[in-house]
């Protein structure tokens, strides 16, 4: 009985993780396409708002205009849809399934008694260790290297060994196929948490910013490139009046170029960009 039921939910599962891994795949193909069909805005107040790319489509009797902000939006006024459940689905289904079949039947799938003789428990406890370790150590990595210029090369050169060592090491302690089912749930366990975007942009506050915090900002992190001993680009930023005669410009740079502060070795933060965007907004809306 124990075994026909689970024949039953092992079927079950599988069509299901299949069927929410096509919507994830899918999903992700017309984000591909949506990115490489945009078009810069014409219209001067998309520009504004910060819309860095636009498109237009028809389908199903409907025309769609969707628009791509180049930074964090200064506000979202609806839903904000976060296309994160096929991902998801995609992972815990396929964790229930790796359970049913890995961990539930060990002695069978897990263990292969040629490669490594040892305990069921031994076993699925080492297993688990390597989902929840492979997790906590991507996430410690991508904290760590965050504000790094060349984190995002680091975080991948630092996986591409780990994962290349990690899957000899899954070879060396279980059996063929549970070793490579178990690394590719480690990599996407990993990877959705990383494609959560960072809490700071999606703390979509809205709270009012006063000019005395911009020019605190400002002070902070642009004043050292572009103040009274050095002047980049013949800008300075060391009284409000230069400020405020350049708002646009800092607007342009800080929020939707994202390229000042330089390589930000100055450190600006998330929130004091969002913040530096959010004056300059409600300065230029009537
Ligand atoms: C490490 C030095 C450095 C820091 C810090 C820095 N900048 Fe700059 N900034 C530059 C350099 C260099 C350029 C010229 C870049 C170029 O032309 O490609 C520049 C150019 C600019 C420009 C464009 C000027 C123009 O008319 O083309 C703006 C606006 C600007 N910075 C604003 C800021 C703001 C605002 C900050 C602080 C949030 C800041 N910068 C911090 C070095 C810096």
């Amino acid at each position: 009985m124990e075994t026909y039921l689970l024949e039953w939910a092992q079927l079950l599962v599988r069509w299901l993780h299949v069927i929410v891994a096509i919507a994830w795949i899918g999903s992700s193909f017309y984000f591909v396409f949506l990115d490489s069909n945009l078009v810069p805005p014409q219209d001067p107040a998309l520009k504004d708002k910060g819309v860095g790319g636009e498109m237009w489509a028809v389908h199903g009797g409907g025309f769609y205009n969707p628009q791509k902000y180049a930074g964090a939006p200064g506000h979202i006024n609806s839903t904000l849809h976060w296309f994160y459940w096929e991902s998801y689905a995609t992972w815990l289904s396929g964790f229930a399934l790796f359970a049913m079949m890995y961990l539930w039947q060990a002695p069978t799938f897990l263990i292969d008694t040629s490669v490594m003789a040892w305990s069921p428990a031994a076993a699925i406890t080492t297993a688990l260790a390597f989902l929840v370790g492979f997790w906590l150590f991507y996430h410690a990595l991508c904290k760590a290297l965050f504000n790094h210029p060349q984190g995002q090369a680091w975080v991948g050169a630092i996986m591409l060994v780990l994962v290349a060592a990690l899957c000899w090491l899954a070879c060396q302690l279980f059996a063929g196929r549970a070793a490579f089912v178990l690394m590719g749930a480690a990599i996407i366990i990993g990877l959705i948490v990383a494609l959560r975007p960072a809490p700071a942009s999606v703390d979509v506050s809205t709270a009012p910013v006063s000019f005395e915090e911009v020019q605190a900002i400002v002070n902070q992190r642009c004043i050292s490139c572009h103040g009274d001993q050095v002047q980049m680009k013949n800008l300075r930023l060391d009284s409000a009046d230069q400020i405020r005669a350049n708002a646009q410009n800092i607007y342009q740079q800080v929020v939707v170029l994202k390229q000042m502060p330089m390589n930000n070795t100055t450190g600006l933060t998330e929130p004091e960009r969002q913040a530096l965007g959010r004056w300059f907004l409600a300065a230029s809306t009537p």
